[in-house]
C-alpha cells in the first residue's frame, strides 16, 4: 500500500538537494506533487513524470517570500487538483557568521527566507486544508535550531566563536515554534503540523564539511538526502495522524535532546 496515494502535496525549495529526494519519495508513494522554488525545476519534473507516467507533476516557479506569488501557486494547485493535502516548507538558504559578525541586513535577508517563507506558505494553504479537514504540514527546521552552533573542533577556540550561524540558527528556531502554534490552532481541524531538525546532510550546503566533523557524528556517516525524505514521508501519512507540534530531530544522533 503506497502511503501518499492520490494525496496533493505542494514541495518548496523542490529543486534542492532535500526537495528532490522528497519529491522522488513522494512521487514513489503515489502522490500528486506540486514542485515550487525560484530555480527551474524541469528537468526534476521529467525526472518524476518517469517514475510514475501516471502522475502529472505540477512545476510553479516562485519566490516564497512574496505573499501573492504564493497565494497565486496555491490557487493553480487548488484549481487543477480540488485539494492541497500535504505542504512540505523546504525552500531555505544557509548563512554564516556569529552576532557580532552578522549584519542587519544579512539576518533580515535570513529570516525572510527561511521563516516568513514557512509562515507565507503554511498561512495560504491552511483554508484549504481547513474545508477538507485533513492537512499535513511538515518544515524544514535544524539541528542549529536547538544547540547554539555545530562544533568546530579543527578551529581555535575565538575562530569557533565567530563562525557561528546565528541568523540561520535564530530562523529555524522560529520555525519550531511557528510550528508549535500551528499545531494547536489547527489540531481540531485534523490538520498536524510539525518540523523536521536535520543534522548533517550531503548536500550543498555541506560539501565544505571537513572530516573531522564527519567523525563527530554517532552513527558514523553523513545523513543522505533520503534519510530526511522518508522522516517527511512518514509525517505526511494519514497514518501519522496523532503526531503533531513535534520537532523531529533526524541526525545520526549528533544532537539528542
Ligand atoms: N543540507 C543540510 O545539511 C541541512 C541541514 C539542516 C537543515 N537543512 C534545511 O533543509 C532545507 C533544504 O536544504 P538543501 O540542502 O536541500 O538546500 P539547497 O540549497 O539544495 O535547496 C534549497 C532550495 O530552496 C530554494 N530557494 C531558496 N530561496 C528561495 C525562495 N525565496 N523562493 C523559492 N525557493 C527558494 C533554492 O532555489 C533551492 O532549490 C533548507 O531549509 C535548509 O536550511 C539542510
Amino acid at each position: 500500500m503506497k502511503r501518499l496515494e492520490n494525496r496533493v502535496a505542494i514541495i518548496t525549495g523542490a529543486a534542492g538537494g532535500l526537495g528532490r529526494a522528497t519529491s522522488i519519495q513522494f512521487v514513489r508513494e503515489g502522490a500528486q506533487v506540486c514542485l515550487i522554488d525560484i530555480t527551474d525545476c524541469e528537468s526534476l519534473a521529467a525526472e518524476l513524470k518517469a517514475l510514475n507516467p501516471s502522475l502529472s507533476p505540477l512545476v510553479l516557479k516562485a519566490d516564497v517570500t512574496h505573499e501573492p506569488s504564493v497565494l497565486k501557486c496555491v490557487a493553480q494547485v487548488a484549481e487543477r487538483f480540488k485539494k492541497i493535502d500535504v505542504l512540505v516548507n523546504i525552500a531555505g538558504i544557509v548563512s554564516q557568521g556569529s552576532s557580532s559578525d552578522v549584519s542587519l541586513e544579512e539576518w533580515q535577508r535570513v529570516l525572510n527566507i527561511n521563516l516568513t517563507s514557512t509562515f507565507i506558505c503554511s498561512k495560504a494553504v491552511l483554508p484549504i486544508m481547513r474545508s477538507e479537514h485533513y492537512g499535513r504540514i511538515i518544515s524544514m527546521s535544524s539541528v542549529l535550531s536547538k544547540n547554539g552552533g555545530n562544533p568546530r573542533p579543527w578551529i581555535n577556540p575565538e575562530e569557533q566563536t565567530r563562525a557561528g550561524n546565528v541568523a540561520y540558527g535564530v530562523s529555524k528556531a522560529g520555525i519550531n515554534a511557528l510550528t508549535f502554534f500551528l499545531a494547536k490552532e489547527n489540531a481540531h481541524h485534523g490538520i498536524t503540523v510539525n518540523a523536521i531538525a536535520p543534522g548533517p546532510i550531503a548536500s550543498n550546503m555541506t560539501t565544505h564539511f571537513p572530516q573531522s566533523l564527519k567523525d563527530l557524528i554517532p552513527v558514523g556517516r553523513m545523513g543522505k538526502a533520503e534519510d530526511i525524505a522518508e522522516a517527511v514521508t512518514f509525517l505526511a501519512a494519514e497514518t501519522a495522524g496523532f503526531i503533531t507540534g513535534e520537532v523531529l530531530d533526524v541526525n545520526g544522533g549528533s544532537w539528542i535532546d
